[in-house]
């Protein structure tokens, strides 16, 4: 990564704080991007009632900053979710995953109001699909979901080794040009076996800031 990359991302999470409401709790992604974003709600840490987290990583930065972490189940609807992406179209539409953390991010996305996507100008795309589309399966399942990716036209490859925070695999879908994001998240959501597909269409980022711009 470039250091220009890393002082858009830097300033991208700078951006984003000013959209942290007094006294609330806050949701936040995974990624280095959003690592900035924690960093400085550490230095607001007494303004926010604390956060809910999307992974064991952030849950670990978020401890040694002493910010308080919520189980989402206890606090209900959140006002506001913060996360990167990996690649991010015209439409807000974003690939998500290369973490490993897709399917908590986006159960945090879908149960909060406003979704504020921070990165750099690296992740902007016309199309969606050079990165490749992480998807999580049930581990029984990666041969069957993978033939069907495959069906679909990609080339899955297994992120051996890659456990993920709720015990699943990762299969990484290469070659595919996404033009209708919807309609493709909807397809491997019905695939027996996906768990989630890193494809946040149906649910895309309200706001997304580039280094220090904010996207009309
Ligand atoms: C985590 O699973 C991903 O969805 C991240 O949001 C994404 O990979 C962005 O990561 P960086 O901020 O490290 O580029």
């Amino acid at each position: 990564m470039s250091t220009n990359a890393d002082a858009q991302k830097r300033q991208a999470a700078e951006q984003a704080l000013a959209f942290v409401e007094e006294g609330s709790i806050v949701g936040v992604g995974t990624g280095s991007t959003v690592a900035h974003f924690i960093r400085g709600l550490g230095t607001m840490r007494d303004r926010i009632e604390g956060v809910v987290s999307s992974s064991e990583q952030s849950t670990a930065l978020l401890a040694q900053l002493g910010i308080p972490v919520f189980d989402l189940n206890a606090v209900g609807p959140l006002a506001l979710y913060v996360d990167g992406a990996d690649e991010c179209d015209p439409h807000k539409c974003l690939i998500k995953g290369g973490g490993a953390a897709l399917t908590r991010e986006k159960i945090i996305a879908a149960a909060s109001k406003r979704f504020v996507c921070i990165i750099d100008a690296g992740k902007q795309v016309p199309v969606l699909g050079r990165f490749p589309l992480p998807v999580e399966v049930i581990p029984m399942a990666r041969s069957h979901v993978a033939r069907e990716l495959a069906l679909r036209g990609g080339q899955p490859a297994w992120r051996e080794g890659v456990v993920t925070d709720n015990g699943n695999w990762i299969l990484d879908v290469h070659n595919l040009h996404i033009n209708d994001p919807v309609k493709m998240e909807t397809d491997i959501n019905q695939i027996v076996g996906v768990v989630s597909v890193g494809l946040f269409a149906r649910r895309a980022a309200d706001i997304v800031i580039v280094g220090d711009r904010v996207l009309p």
